[in-house]
């Protein structure tokens, strides 16, 4: 038996000028998952899905959708897909509900009770009789998912949509995603930020520079993922550093300025990368010798830490 796939591009390539922005990407989506396009700025995300949608052509390779494509299909392909590239647009001086009837009207009219239906999905309902001229950057995001669940798709295809958000905004997206994959929904979303997409996706290919470093289950992922490192600030970071001489198993280093630390955001003092028990028995040997210990936290997730090697970005740690 094989199960129709929603998204089946094989070897799809585009070149602008000498950039190759999307260099031989095979990307298979199965129905009702959340896929994650994942990269850095200028890995080719946008590049991808705007050929999903059609807004420009492959050099090379095919992209089906639930079994159509643009080749033999035309515009067809698109039927039961919605989703937005980059930033959804509204007219700021008309409510949230009045952008959604209008857009509804353009489709071709939508099923009664709907416009208030994906209100209410995507959390704005209370909001819903206000002016898009006010919203916040993350109520504009949703209802640019909202505006897209208008047309009943089957896939939801998203580019960055967490992009831009605020730690709550980024939460509420994160909620409305799985809610909406929940319903059933098969979502393919674009992201350069592990942390926004690692506890949504169950699948990720992520891109650099075109192509596709990584291409798997966030638990697969997650298995590979690397010590990430600590870092350790103390009252006498020349003195701990000393320390680490006992300590073969582990590797201390000055920290670089600007090393951004889970939950903080920049720090100075030593990063500390080696085995747990080594990294342990360090510390408390740094804390024998009566240094104060002021810092020590990891100094980002495994999978971020992965993220980062996978797709050579600067690795502060
Ligand atoms: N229309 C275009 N003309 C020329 N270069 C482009 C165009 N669109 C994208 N690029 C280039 O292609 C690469 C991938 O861009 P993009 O797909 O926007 O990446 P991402 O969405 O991952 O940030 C970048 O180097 C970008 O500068
Ligand atoms: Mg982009």
């Amino acid at each position: 038996m094989t199960t129709q796939l929603a998204v089946d591009a094989v070897g799809v390539t585009k070149a602008f000028g000498q950039v190759r922005a999307v260099d031989d990407v095979t990307i298979q989506v199965a129905p009702g998952e959340v896929y994650g396009v994942l990269g850095p700025n200028g890995a080719g995300k946008t590049t991808f899905l705007r050929m999903l949608f059609g807004l420009i052509r492959p050099d090379a390779g095919t992209i089906r959708v639930f079994d159509k494509s643009w080749d033999s299909d035309g515009v067809g392909v698109l039927d039961g897909v919605a989703g937005f590239i980059e930033s959804p647009g509204f007219y700021p001086y008309l409510t949230g509900r009045q952008n959604l009837e209008g857009l509804a009207l353009l489709d071709g009219g939508a099923r009664p009770g709907l416009v208030e239906e994906v209100l209410e999905v995507v959390d704005l309902t209370d909001r819903a009789d206000r002016k898009v001229g006010g919203y916040s950057y993350g109520m504009r995001q949703r209802l640019g998912v909202a505006a897209s669940l208008l047309r009943e798709p089957r896939l939801l295809v998203l580019d960055e949509p967490a992009n831009g958000l605020d730690p709550a905004g980024i939460r509420d997206m994160r909620a409305l995603v799985k809610r909406l994959a929940a319903s059933g929904l098969t979502v393919l979303l674009s992201s350069h930020n592990m942390d926004e997409v690692e506890e949504i996706c169950d699948n990720v290919t992520i891109m650099n520079r075109g192509g596709v470093a990584y291409h798997g289950s966030i638990t697969d992922l997650r298995a590979m993922a690397p010590d990430p490192g600590h870092l350790l600030d103390t009252n006498d970071n020349a003195g701990a550093r000393a320390l680490a001489a006992d300590h073969p198993g582990i590797e201390v280093e000055r920290a670089e300025d600007g090393l951004t630390v889970v939950g903080q955001e920049a720090a100075d003092g030593l990063t500390v990368v080696g085995q747990e028990a080594a990294v342990a028995a360090y510390v408390a040997d740094v804390v024998r010798s009566g240094i104060v210990l002021r810092v020590f936290t990891p100094t980002r997730t495994p999978l971020e830490a992965l993220f980062f090697m996978l797709t050579d970005q600067e690795v502060a740690a």
